[in-house]
């Protein structure tokens, strides 16, 4: 039987992360694992129990609370992939509202919530055959990941993606709400303290402003084919 490998794909936001790691793991028959859903699930319920608001967030009640937050996520088989469920309750359409994007990086920013979601995500990858996205999986989570990729496209691109995504969902949005979101995600994200998005020094870079899909895949599929047989 092929060796199981570790796959960590980091990256800014809307880089098409996960596209590519659910693809690699329906075609490898490994667990996908969105961590931003994650960090997310964490935003949304800060949000429910009034712990954020505009211009606030109540970082000692939210992390008070944070042992009474179970997360799980369960496979739908007929989406292909696992959704993100909230003490028991399926929140992955809550989770993916703008609303809960501009919060989010203010979350993930408290080292207590970082420190609960970094474990559990290793737990979830000690038996290997994971392909797990997120800012930090190839340099917190699985610094020993025997294939790290790091992924890039331009600001404008990215905000295009997700400005589609979310005019699909019926969201009523503008693009320039979007591209502000994600330059704001940006430089948060890289510049926290704790962890921040930096590339691992062992990592891939893919920019894929100019890549479809199918033309990212194949490469990618082609690197972790190198790495088992290695
Ligand atoms: O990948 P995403 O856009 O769904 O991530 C949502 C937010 O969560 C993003 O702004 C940064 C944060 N995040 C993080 O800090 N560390 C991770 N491993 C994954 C996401």
């Amino acid at each position: 039987m092929d060796k199981k490998i570790t796959i960590a794909i980091d990256g800014f936001s809307s880089t098409g992360k996960s596209t590519l790691a659910k693809q690699l793991a329906k075609a490898l028959g490994y667990v996908y694992v969105d961590t931003g859903a994650m960090y997310r699930a964490i935003a949304y319920f800060s949000m429910q129990k009034g712990y954020i608001k505009t211009d606030y967030l109540d970082k000692q009640s939210l992390v008070e609370s944070l042992p009474n937050i179970q997360l799980q996520f369960q496979f739908n088989t007929e989406l292909g992939f696992a959704e993100m469920y909230l003490n028991g309750e399926n929140v992955e359409k809550q989770i993916r509202t703008i609303e809960v994007s501009g919060f989010v990086s203010k979350v993930a920013e408290i080292p207590e919530v970082r420190a609960k979601l970094v474990e559990q995500q290793q737990q979830m990858g000690k038996n290997k055959g994971i392909v797990m996205d997120g800012r930090d999986i190839g340099t917190v989570v699985f610094p020993d990941a025997e294939l790290k990729i790091y992924m890039t496209a331009s600001a404008q691109t990215r905000a295009q993606r997700r400005y589609d995504e979310l005019i699909q969902k019926g969201d009523q949005v503008t693009f320039e709400e979007v591209l502000r979101n994600v330059e704001e995600r940006d430089y948060i994200d890289t510049h926290r303290s704790n962890s921040p998005l930096v590339k691992a020094e062992d990592a891939i870079e893919i920019d894929n402003s100019n890549l479809n899909r199918e033309e990212q895949f194949e490469l990618v599929l082609k690197l972790v084919q190198d790495k088992i047989k290695e």
